[in-house]
Parts: structure tokens; sequence; C-alpha cells
């Protein structure tokens, strides 16, 4: 035989062993880039813990006064880890043509532990390497707003705080497309749910596989 034919045969049951495509990708020199010289939205320190999409709608209801409300968001939260370091990751928000994307969970809302309003929530625990985990997942609360830089069009980009949960102490929606609702509506109007994509940046996270516990 050969020694192409073991070469061959050995990278044959390398590739057996290994998936080809990484469940995930080193994003610890990840770097979230904020607006140059805006103030509303602090710094993160240190590495990211998750880098996802998120693909979904804006949810509105209409007040008395004829102006949409917002009233949630629903999305689903896609792993980019491994997109960070390729062109692709600066516009992947505007590509719907998506590589290997894994769907790591959903981005919902609750109503808030306080009883009153409602709350964003990141969750894993339904999907991926995470699934099954009862700690993977993140109830958070806004700290700053910032006027999306691309435009009014789009939903603001935003810095949040965890209320409970191990997904997450800081959370950051950056390079947000579309999910603003009309200037206007009439009221006793329907709930409109308006599409959107954004990146979500999770930081600080303490949970770990699912079966590594
Ligand atoms: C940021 O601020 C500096 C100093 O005021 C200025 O020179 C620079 O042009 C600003 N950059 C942007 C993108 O506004
Ligand atoms: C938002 O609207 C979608 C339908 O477009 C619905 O499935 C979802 O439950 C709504 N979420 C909230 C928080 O109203």
């Amino acid at each position: 035989m050969s020694p192409s034919f073991f070469v061959t045969a050995m990278l044959a049951v390398a590739a057996l062993a290994a998936p080809l495509i990484p469940e995930s990708c080193d994003i610890s020199h990840a770097q979230m880039a904020l607006p140059a010289n805006q103030t509303a939205l602090a710094q993160p320190s240190g590495a990211p813990s998750f880098v996802l999409l998120g693909v979904g709608v804006q949810n509105y209801t209409c007040s008395a006064a004829g102006t949409y409300a917002s009233a949630g968001a629903v999305a689903q939260l896609f792993d980019i880890s491994c997109l960070v370091q390729s062109p692709a990751f600066d516009n992947v928000q505007d590509i719907a043509f998506l590589k290997p994307l894994t769907r790591m969970g959903d981005h919902y809302f609750v109503t808030s532990p306080s009883g009153t309003g409602i709350s964003p929530v990141w969750d894993f625990r339904a999907f991926g390497r995470f699934k099954g985990n009862a700690n993977a997942m993140v109830l958070a609360a806004k700290v700053a707003n910032l006027p999306s830089p691309a435009g009014p069009q789009n939903v603001d980009w935003l810095q949040l705080k965890s209320v409970s949960g191990e997904l997450a102490t800081q959370i950051y929606r950056t390079d947000t497309r579309s999910g603003q609702p009309p200037a206007s509506c009439t009221p006793g109007s329907a709930l409109i749910s308006v599409k959107y994509t954004s990146k979500y940046w999770l930081f600080g996270s303490t949970v770990v596989p699912a079966g590594n516990t």
C-alpha cells in the first residue's frame, strides 16, 4: 500500500472522530465595536462569553394616543462565534445567507419579577450544547440605550444587566437592523410584529455545557 493511502485513511478516521465544523470558536479576542465617541453605553470589561445573531420580531401595541409602544420581542438566537474573524461578521445581520450557524436558543419576554411590566430573557435551555442545563438562561434589565448609528429605522443599541440566571452578567444589543414601528397607529388596532435582526453579546457567563457539571 502506498504511503498516501495511509494518509488518506488516517484523515478519513480523523474526520469521523472529530466534527468538521467546530461546535463553537475561540472568542477570547473578539472586540465589540461601539460607535466612536458615544457615551451612552459603557464599554464591557473582558472577553464576551457568547456572540449571537438574533433573528425575530419586535412587538408593539397601539396606545390610546395613537402611537406604538414596545410590547417585547421574540427571536431565535444563532451562534456566530465562528464568524467573528471572517469578513462575513460585519454584515451577517444583513445577509440572510447563513453559514453554518448553530441555533443556541431563544430570546423572548416574560412578566417582570416585580409583577409589573415585561423583562427580556435569553434562554439556551432547549438547544445545542447547553440543552437541559437549568441555569443556561438570563433575565435582564436595561441599563442604557443608544440610537442606532445606522439610522432611526433600526431599534436602539442596548446595554443590559442580569437580574437572574447564569448565562451572562452583561448583555449588549448591537448592529441592529429594522424593528421600529410606524410613526402612528389607530387606537384599538391589533399588536404588530416588526421583523428585526441584531447581534447579542453576552459577557460574564458562568454556565457550563450540560454533562460537564
Ligand atoms: C471623536 O472625537 C474626536 C475628538 O473630539 C474627534 O477628533 C473625532 O473626529 C471623533 N470621531 C467621530 C467618529 O466622531
Ligand atoms: C410577539 O408577536 C409574536 C407573533 O408575531 C408572538 O408569537 C409573540 O408571542 C409575541 N410576543 C410578545 C412578548 O408579545
